[in-house]
């Protein structure tokens, strides 16, 4: 029996050391955005996202709360499940680093390597600060030779670790990715992988930490005084999964891994070495996005500057958020969240923009001709054509910002239609009869395909207009949004407001 490949896309997954932040949210929608379009394009998906458990991080935040560290994952892991949830993702699975399902994939990798010589255990001497629990190196001393107070009390220290040889790696690597331009996205973060590897030693990567320093890891299988270094730990989630679930051959190798800019080493030089060293196909591409602020600064739980992305929602609307984070900001730089900014295109774009055409199209659709649709008419079927190309090309090269825009544009042509073809006027004239029929089956028509092409980004908002065109649910499939699929005699439901006006808040 011949097996198809599935579409696989993942996430990074998330420290458990806290509560989830908009950069956690942007990732997490980015991604459901590109599974729910390769659905749309009808592709199968697998999409993963889920939690990073292990480490000195959460062993800390743990210990901070007096609390055992599975029972704080286990806590945690609930919430995070939650936000995933709210977030309307469509994740097909949830992994947690601390299930045995995935343990025992590591810890089989770890073996297969070992067994095959890739690591060797030495031992290292080095500044370490007690207080951070992290060695330092000469670059982290400050002009006069110390080191900074924030590292507290600093000793010099020898401690004995497995080392994983990258050396003989590092030529291959610069190959593939020379090779495969396409295999890092943007083109600027290729370049800085290939400038880092081009330009630096490649240092063996230190796989485990000792027992008396964290014991919050997966063991190493053959050496029983070290727990396994959290990043080797978590990396092999995108194949742990798949392969606990028996469907590795369908699933690897991963499409897409969507990660933000601070982990890229670790996913375009680390993870490609373990994959090779373990004889596995490596990813098809790391999409790689930027970083958000707050107000032009650093977002930082200590001085409150930070976006609360389940506040955004209660207040505005998953929709709303979604919208916001992916029209804003394209798969790449960073971007500069402000509350005016999010305001300024929540009233233009989703108020003002679409849900003001689709209420508009339906009132008066309800109200001149009750609700029935009359013979179809075409003024609008070349703009609904173009956006529907347009947005299925994008999606394609995930250029996601791209597809809104090309949506925003057929709602914009629509509002300008109506304006043009002013229908309430239409509707004194007894003798315009035939004509505000053509311009009512324009206006519903493209509610419809609107609805269609909106469904991976705003899957509650493309509901509701289906609903209220007395459809029933959305079509799984991008191809519905041709032209022409609203039946002559059908009867919509009727309008109900999208995206309720609001006013500003008070300063
Ligand atoms: N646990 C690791 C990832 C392991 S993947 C095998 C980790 N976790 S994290 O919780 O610190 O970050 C998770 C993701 O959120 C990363 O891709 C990171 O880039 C992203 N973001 C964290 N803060 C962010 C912003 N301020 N803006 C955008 N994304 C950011 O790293």
């Amino acid at each position: 029996m011949e097996m198809s490949k599935r579409f696989y896309i993942t996430t990074a997954i998330d420290y458990v050391n806290g509560q989830p932040h908009l950069g956690h949210a942007y990732e997490k929608v980015l991604a459901d955005v590109i599974a729910r379009s390769r659905r749309a394009l009808g592709e199968e998906v697998f999409f993963l996202t889920g939690l990073d458990e292990h480490g000195q991080k959460v062993q800390q935040a743990a210990q901070a709360e007096g609390k055992d560290p599975q029972q704080y994952c286990d806590e945690l892991a609930a919430s995070w499940r939650a936000f995933a949830t709210k977030l309307n993702l469509t994740n097909d699975d949830f992994v947690r680093t601390t299930e045995a399902r995935h343990k025992t994939v590591v810890q089989a990798l770890l073996s297969q390597l070992h067994a095959a010589g890739h690591f060797y255990k030495a031992a290292y001497t080095g500044f370490y600060s007690m207080k951070e629990e992290t060695f330092l190196t000469e670059k982290d001393r400050l002009p006069d030779g110390t080191f900074d107070p924030s590292y507290g009390e600093v000793v010099e220290l020898q401690e004995e670790n497995w080392y994983f040889r990258l050396k003989d790696h590092r030529q291959w690597l610069i190959d593939y990715i020379e090779a495969n331009p396409t295999f890092i996205s943007p083109n600027y973060r290729r370049n800085e992988v290939l400038g880092f590897l081009k330009n630096n030693p490649l240092e063996d990567l230190c796989i485990s930490r000792p027992l008396a320093r964290l014991t919050w890891g997966i063991p190493l299988p053959f050496d029983p005084n070290f727990v396994t270094y959290v990043w080797f730990d978590a990396l092999v989630n995108y194949v742990s999964i798949p392969e606990s679930r028996g469907e590795s051959a369908t699933t690897w190798p991963a499409d897409a891994h969507v990660i933000g800019k601070d982990i890229l080493k670790f996913h375009a030089v680390y993870w490609p070495i373990m994959l090779k060293a373990a004889g596995l196909p490596l990813p098809k591409q790391l999409l790689v996005h930027g970083w958000w602020q707050k107000d032009g600064a650093k977002m930082s739980k200590s001085t409150g500057n930070v976006v609360d992305p389940v506040a955004v929602i209660e207040e505005w609307g998953v929709d709303a958020f979604r919208y916001y984070a992916v029209r804003e900001l394209d798969i790449g730089p960073d971007g500069n969240w402000t509350a005016a900014g999010f305001q300024s295109r929540y009233s233009a774009e989703l108020a003002n923009g679409l849900g003001n055409l689709i209420n508009r199209s339906l009132s008066m659709f309800k109200r001149y001709r009750n609700g029935i649709v009359p013979a179809r008419h075409d003024d609008l079927a070349p703009d609904a054509a173009k956006a529907m190309r347009e947005t299925v090309s994008n999606l394609r090269e995930y250029e996601l910002q791209g597809a809104l825009q090309s949506i925003w544009s057929l709602v914009n042509r629509a509002n300008q239609y109506v304006d043009q073809t002013a229908p309430f006027k239409l509707a004194k004239d007894p003798a315009q009869a035939g004509r505000l029929d053509e311009v009512l089956y324009n206006l519903a028509e493209t509610s419809r395909v609107l609805a269609v092409l909106l469904l991976p980004f705003l899957p509650t908002t493309s509901a509701k207009i289906y609903a209220q065109l007395g459809l029933g649910s959305v079509p799984a499939h991008l191809d519905a949004a041709t032209w022409g699929g609203l039946p002559t005699g059908h009867t919509i439901a009727g309008p109900e407001p999208l995206f309720p006006r609001k006013d500003p808040p008070a300063q």
